[in-house]
């Protein structure tokens, strides 16, 4: 098996210490493999509320273990300092927000927050940092852990994820290996149970989001990937032959302000007095692609899939900032359109856009100050990757755009 060609790397922040350039791999797409690196987290010490066995809720719900490309977790601490405390007025948007940390951040410093991004399985996944116990009483269910105990007791039962992801596969075309067989039935087994709880009412959508949330943790914790669903590894990976395991997350104690929607972003409407953080994708990696099944999975649906990885349909979310030809036209172009004076976006200069040529077409939109957040070392997996170059920084462009004239009536 010859090396993969790594194309490049991005920041991926995650706490799995198993490297995941341990196993041979079998690309499949053009892929990268990331860099394993460990977040620090500022915590407070946990809180629990209920008896032994529950989880715990918290002030400050610690960062869990989320690999994402392009993940700001490690600079989200920087990004809302300059933000700063909540002043009365506005909200925070994250436009972006893929995992949510920089939202989660914002929200801990008082902002309301809204959630939004094209992917189902990212406002799940960022939602669910947000939830306080409060949120989610699971009357019908006995409460959260109550929930969760019942759907980790549940057998296997070979779905939509068995048939296509794990070596079932085989029967019917090209073997693909994302989990095992029995991991596979079990999150068939559990997105059913979760769906069936939803049509006969059982669950408050916020409820179902949690769900669904810890269900694309347990899934991604027992994935055979180097990273994302781009390709899926020859040989099984330790983690990946582990049984899935749910377990109930540690709950925020203070309600937090937020909302989430699933749009594109251009669709997204937003006010005069909130700040809005642009964190759109620099490369050629369309994360619809990427993190397709974790989009099955959350959708809870059985797409017509196909080639080697089982892609579903994506196309219709291809992004506009993953094309060099387009990037910077799609950006100015957004900025424009926002509504709101305070813009804070985040670029690396090791992207599709050159930073000159970002600064030039912002500072024509408003006030615009740039900070540098972060140097952040590269993977070099092989002599061609060494080539280039061996840190990647992290830059924050914050531009406040002038007030819109009225325009004059006679
Ligand atoms: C760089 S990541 C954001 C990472 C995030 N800030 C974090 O810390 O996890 C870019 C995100 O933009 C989303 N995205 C790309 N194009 C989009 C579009 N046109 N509308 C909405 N979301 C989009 C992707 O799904 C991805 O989650």
């Amino acid at each position: 098996m010859p090396p993969v060609d790594v194309l490049s790397a991005e920041s991926v922040v995650e706490s799995n210490t198993e490297s995941p350039l341990s196993e041979p791999l079998l690309a499949m797409n053009q892929q990268e493999v990331q860099r394993p690196t460990t977040g620090r987290v500022m915590q407070k010490p946990l809180r629990l509320l209920s008896g032994p066995g529950a989880s715990p809720t918290v002030d400050r719900v610690p960062t869990r273990s989320i690999r994402y490309i392009g993940s700001k977790a490690r600079v989200a601490a920087q990004i809302t300092t300059i933000l700063g405390s909540w002043r009365g007025r506005g909200r925070f948007v994250d436009a972006f927000c893929g995992t949510g940390v920089v939202g989660r951040e914002a929200a801990d410093l008082g902002w309301p927050v809204v959630f939004n991004d094209h992917l189902v399985s990212s406002v799940a996944t960022a939602s669910a940092q947000l939830i306080a116990r409060a949120d989610v009483p699971f009357q019908r269910l006995g409460g959260y852990e109550a929930a969760v105990d019942r759907l980790e007791r549940l057998e296997g039962k070979p779905g939509f994820l068995w048939r296509e992801y794990s070596p079932a596969s085989a029967t019917w075309g090209a073997e693909r290996r994302y989990f095992t067989t029995e991991n596979a039935a079990r999150i068939d087994a559990i997105r059913d149970a979760i769906t069936a709880w939803q049509v006969a009412g059982v669950l408050s959508v916020i409820e179902a989001r949690l769900l669904i949330a810890d269900l694309l943790a347990a899934a991604n914790r027992v994935a055979n990937i180097a990273g994302t669903y781009g390709c899926f590894l020859r040989h099984w990976s330790s983690s990946s032959l582990r049984q899935l395991h749910l377990g109930p997350r540690p709950l925020r104690l203070n309600r937090a302000r937020f909302e989430a929607t699933c749009l594109d972003v251009f669709g997204l409407a937003t006010e005069e007095e909130d700040a809005v953080y642009l964190d759109p994708p620099y490369t050629k990696r369309q994360y619809a692609a990427y993190y397709h099944v974790l989009e099955t999975i959350a959708e809870g649906d059985a797409p017509g899939v196909g080639g080697i990885t089982g892609l579903r349909p994506w196309e219709h979310k291809a992004s506009p900032f993953c094309y060099k030809t387009r990037a910077l036209e799609a950006l100015v172009s957004l900025v424009t359109r926002i509504s709101a004076r305070r813009v804070l976006i985040s670029y690396s200069d090791d992207a599709h856009i050159k930073m000159g040529d970002l600064y030039s077409s912002l500072s024509l939109v408003g006030d615009l100050r740039i900070h540098e957040l972060a140097t952040i070392g590269r993977y070099r997996p092989n002599e061609q990757a060494s080539a280039k170059r061996a840190a990647v920084s992290e830059y924050l462009f914050e531009l406040h755009k002038a007030r819109s004239q009225p325009s004059c009536v006679q």
